[in-house]
């Protein structure tokens, strides 16, 4: 730890508070983050630490990278790339209005990160936009990928604050729990349209029930025939039959009728027929994406 110069606190979150140092002999400037764990007399978990030494493989230029595990004394430091700003502050700095360039070049680089983590079978399974960090010359990167496989999925925040439902796919909330790469599309669609809307979340539910409905409320209530074995997850009840009532011209009416047809392609009730990060960074959406952030090779 020596190593580190801390600097102010960035944040808190699920796991713990974030940190502004410095790199002692590089003056490189980093982000720590302090692991909290439920239970601290055990100490970390070994299975959680060989999950996150795997991350410090994962390296992309729309992931933020995982410099460095620090692992003493019963604690657990990650010392990430540092980021200008997350998601959501940029969202507050917008005053409701957002270049419908930045939301494709913003959704193209969440989709390639979430490409490049899915091929190398990494889930995210709580992306968000305080998980979405950006740069001031626009770069977006994924932060925290992978910590939920290994801590948990978190539940609540170790502030005791309840953990955002809002981008949890409808399989998750009638207790799903094979995870595979669609739960992070479902919550890819959401942030899309939250882009969109200059950020206005799409389904900000107040608890499960309430979430669930959002959800069915505007894309319909799903069925056996729409979505076989639904009625067979752990927590299924049954709701309300709603018909998809509002058009997505409603939902997000600055969003032209290519980038609609992208979100309503992420956003499907039965995550058998999600499209995948791949599938969506050939959509047509993108057809006119300047070639200076397609052909960004990434590394
Ligand atoms: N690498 C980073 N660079 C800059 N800021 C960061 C970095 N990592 C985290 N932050 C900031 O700190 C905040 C808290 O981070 P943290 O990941 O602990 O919590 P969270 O993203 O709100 O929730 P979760 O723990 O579920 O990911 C973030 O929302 C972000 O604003
Ligand atoms: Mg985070």
């Amino acid at each position: 730890m020596q190593k580190y110069e801390k600097l102010e606190k960035i944040g808190e979150g699920t796991y713990g508070t974030v940190f502004k140092a410095k790199n002692r002999e590089t003056h490189e400037i980093v982000a720590l983050k302090r692991v909290r764990l439920d239970d601290d007399d055990e100490g970390v978990p070994s299975s959680a630490l060989r999950e996150i030494c795997l991350l410090k493989e994962l390296k992309h230029k729309n992931i933020v990278r995982l410099y460095d595990v620090l692992h003493s004394d019963k604690k657990l430091t990650l010392v990430f790339e540092h980021c200008d700003q997350d998601l959501k502050k940029y969202f507050d700095s917008l005053n409701g209005e957002i270049d419908p360039d930045v939301v494709k070049s913003f959704m193209y680089q969440l989709l390639r990160g979430l490409a490049f983590c899915h091929s190398h079978n990494v889930l995210h399974r709580d992306l968000k936009p305080q998980n979405l960090l950006i740069n001031k010359n626009g770069e977006l990167k994924l932060a925290d990928f992978g910590l939920a496989r290994a801590f948990g999925i978190p539940v609540k925040c170790y502030s005791a604050e309840v953990v955002t439902l809002w981008y949890r796919p409808p399989d998750v909330l009638f207790g799903a729990k094979l995870y595979t790469t669609s739960i992070d599309m479902w919550s890819a669609g959401c942030i899309f349209a939250e882009l969109a809307n200059a950020g206005r979340p799409l389904f900000p539910g107040s608890d499960v029930d309430d979430q669930l409905k959002r959800i069915f409320k505007l894309l319909g209530t799903p069925t056996e025939s729409t979505w076989p074995g639904v009625t067979q997850l752990p927590d299924f009840k049954a709701f309300p039959i709603y018909h998809p009532s509002m058009s997505f011209s409603q939902v997000v009416p600055k969003l032209s009728s290519k980038g609609r047809d992208l979100l309503q392609h992420l956003l499907v009730c039965n995550p058998a027929l999600r499209m995948s990060a791949d599938d969506a960074m050939a959509h047509q959406y993108f057809s006119d994406l300047s070639s200076a952030i397609k052909n960004d090779r990434c590394q």
